[in-house]
């Protein structure tokens, strides 16, 4: 199948934004030509400015790169007000919750409700421009009025997944000094009410001071516990809030948000977006990628505290004024036809999920889509990981019945949108390819000094221009924004943006992802950096020494890895008892899957750990690098022991 192309389907390409691979290189031959002219046109064509910028690009603080200097704008005016005059009444928000209760918000409604949501911001809580409000939310409307209100008022918001722990909150609402923390008593998973608020108030016990307030939506009227003078009842306000808001005339360059990442190294990373750049990209990518249009219905079904969830359920479609669908519950419940019953329902037009997600329902249902109406979808997606080859043809011929482009977008939470990905009406697609860098942006395959990698030979995946969306700092650490993205490979003597994958190149120019060369793991299309597990580990009394690897997963991508030398012998589950302190301290999607005791670890002798060794020993690989290096050759073959008999 490898080999075999799989062309835009003609009657889609017909009346796509870019139909052909002739008009694709048309664009990628203007960028080069001309680089800020591309930019500025886009610019000038798509974005509501409130004043105009006076300079495309600024360079002379590389790589702390600002684009459209001095214009002013605010992206809540970018995803509604703009929209106002001819889509009032047309749904910006489609919301189905988990117990199939649905919910069609227009944006006039929406409108309405971000605009109260600013006003009790601003009015009741006191925040100001520039201020810090962490979300904590399930997938509820509320969680993209609260988002759009901050960018109202020029809040930056900083959104911690629902999966998070309430320790690993913590370090995210101290790191970013926030003055408020929104979030909902619960919600509803799999029938079932859950619930988020008890997680918050473990959060803010002891020692965080920046936080003021805390504001309660409430979602399944669960028993929860309000600290008085600490916490709100947003429903109980909202209604006596105006639903007039000026919005805010923020700089270009002014973050819009932060959102948390793992890196090799060290703790989470407040990855830094801006305001012009990262809508501009969002709406661009909404139009170029999946060609929404009209009456188009899109649904992404990350969660919103993912980038993924921020780029293309809240800012990329409502930039575009398209419909967006939010969805509170998981696509496997109440069975595995959940996700096409929702299709047929909503009818479709654009479907992008994680492989994962495509695993487990091609392992749980093969043939549920075909007992559904699918005729609707035009634009399949799917973003987070490489893409298996079974899946992908599961994905096109069931779920797309062959006639759907599937679009493989490779981007990451620094990238802030897509970067190389198939335009369904006009990239032969290459199954598992992620294919071209989409106009605009420049991809190579290189080595670390620089020099192109030949073709079929992987490499650095690295961008070798700035680009509009492109992450400008780590929050509160510009020395390792500088060390992490711009400090391993130089071209030319410039620094460039190094991805952290590696990606090889084929004769005909297609570009694909082989998956991180750092020490970040990719589980279920989520990055966990085993630094940061590691650390975690390391703090338990009962442990020597750590090295945490990822193992292939048949529907994970990757599992979690553990290796554990303990400081004496245990009668204790240490299995249990590890996974346990990685779900308190990080959350559960820190478990690991497999946790071997072994008696030493592979290290060089300037006590290096060798992590190359033990990831071949948990793929259960022989052992074929060199290990005479080691400072005690003779542990590998006790590791290989003790996975045998683990
Ligand atoms: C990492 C970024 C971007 C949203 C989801 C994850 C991997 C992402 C693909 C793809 C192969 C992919 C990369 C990347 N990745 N998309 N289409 N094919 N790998 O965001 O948590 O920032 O992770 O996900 O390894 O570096 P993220």
């Amino acid at each position: 199948m490898n080999k075999q192309f799989f062309n835009p389907n003609p009657e889609f390409a017909k009346n796509a934004r870019v139909g052909s691979m002739e008009a694709y290189h048309e664009l990628m031959n203007e960028a080069k030509k001309d680089y800020e002219g591309f930019w500025a046109k886009r610019a000038d064509e798509k974005i509501d400015w409130l004043a105009p910028y006076s300079k495309v690009l600024d360079e002379s603080d590389a790589p702390f790169y600002k684009w459209f200097i001095d214009g002013k704008l605010n992206v809540s005016n970018q995803c509604i007000d703009r929209h106002l005059a001819d889509k009032g009444d047309k749904t910006a928000i489609l919301f189905e919750g988990d117990r199939g209760d649905v919910e069609k918000i227009t944006y006039s409604q929406l409108s309405q409700r971000v605009n109260k949501f600013a006003n009790l911001l601003k009015n009741r809580f006191r925040v100001k421009r520039g201020d810090r409000v962490v979300l904590y939310m399930p997938m509820i409307p509320e969680a993209a009025y609260a988002m759009l209100a901050c960018a109202r008022i020029g809040a930056i918001h900083s959104i911690v997944f629902g999966g998070f722990s309430s320790e690993a909150l913590k370090e995210r609402i101290k790191d970013a000094s926030a003055k408020l923390v929104i979030t909902a008593d619960g919600a509803y998973r799999k029938g079932k009410p859950y619930l988020l608020k008890p997680v918050v108030d473990k959060a803010l016990e002891g020692d965080i001071e920046c936080v003021e307030a805390v504001l309660v939506v409430q979602r399944n009227h669960e028993d929860i516990t309000w600290v008085d003078g600490r916490d709100y009842n947003y429903c109980d306000m909202i209604d006596d809030e105006s639903d007039i808001c000026e919005a805010e005339a923020m700089d270009s360059e002014d973050p819009l948000f932060l959102l948390y990442t793992s890196g090799s190294t060290g703790k989470p990373k407040g990855v830094q977006h801006s305001t012009a750049g990262y809508i501009l990209w969002a709406q661009m990518t909404m139009e170029w990628v999946f060609d929404v249009q009209g009456d188009d219905v899109f649904w992404c079904t990350a969660d919103i505290g993912w980038i993924t969830g921020h780029t293309y359920i809240v800012y990329g479609p409502l930039s575009a004024g398209t419909t967006t669908v939010m969805f509170e519950g998981v696509p496997t419940y109440p069975d595995a036809g959940r996700a096409w019953k929702m299709c047929q329902d909503h009818k479709i037009t654009q479907f992008y999920t994680a492989p994962t997600a495509i695993r487990v329902l091609h392992k749980m249902g093969k043939d549920e889509p075909t007992k559904y109406d699918l005729s609707a979808l035009k634009v399949l997606g799917t973003v987070g990981e490489p893409i298996d080859p079974p899946a992908w043809k599961w994905y096109h011929e069931v779920v797309g019945q062959g006639r759907c482009a599937i679009v493989d977008t490779w981007w990451q939470t620094e990238t802030g949108g897509h970067m190389i990905s198939p335009l369904p009406g006009a990239t032969p697609i290459k199954p598992a390819s992620a294919t071209f860098a989409l106009p605009g942006i420049m991809a190579e395959v290189i080595e670390e000094d620089g020099t192109p990698k030949k073709i079929g030979e992987t490499g650095l995946l690295c961008i070798t221009k700035p680009w509009p969306s492109m992450i400008r700092n780590i929050w509160g650490d510009a020395k390792r924004f500088k060390k992490a993205y711009f400090g391993d490979v130089e071209k030319d003597g410039k620094p460039l943006y190094f991805s952290g994958d590696g990606a090889v190149i084929d004769e005909q120019g297609y570009i694909t992802i082989t998956g991180r060369v750092d020490d970040v793991i990719n589980v279920s299309g989520h990055r966990m950096g085993s630094a940061e597990i590691e650390a975690v580990v390391k703090e338990d009394d009962y442990v020597a020494e750590v090295a945490v690897v990822g193992r292939p997963h048949e529907i994970k991508g990757e599992s979690i890895f553990i290796y554990i030398v303990l400081k004496q012998e245990q009668e204790k589950d240490m299995v249990k008892h590890i996974n346990n302190l990685l779900s308190q301290n990080i959350g559960n999607i820190a478990k690991a899957d497999d946790i071997v005791i072994v008696a030493g670890l592979p290290k060089t002798r300037s006590g290096k750990i060798m992590r190359r060794i033990l990831r071949s020993i948990a793929k259960g690989e022989a052992i074929t690098q060199d290990i005479s290096t080691l400072e005690d050759p003779s542990v590998v073959k006790q590791i290989e022991e003790a996975v045998k008999n683990s």
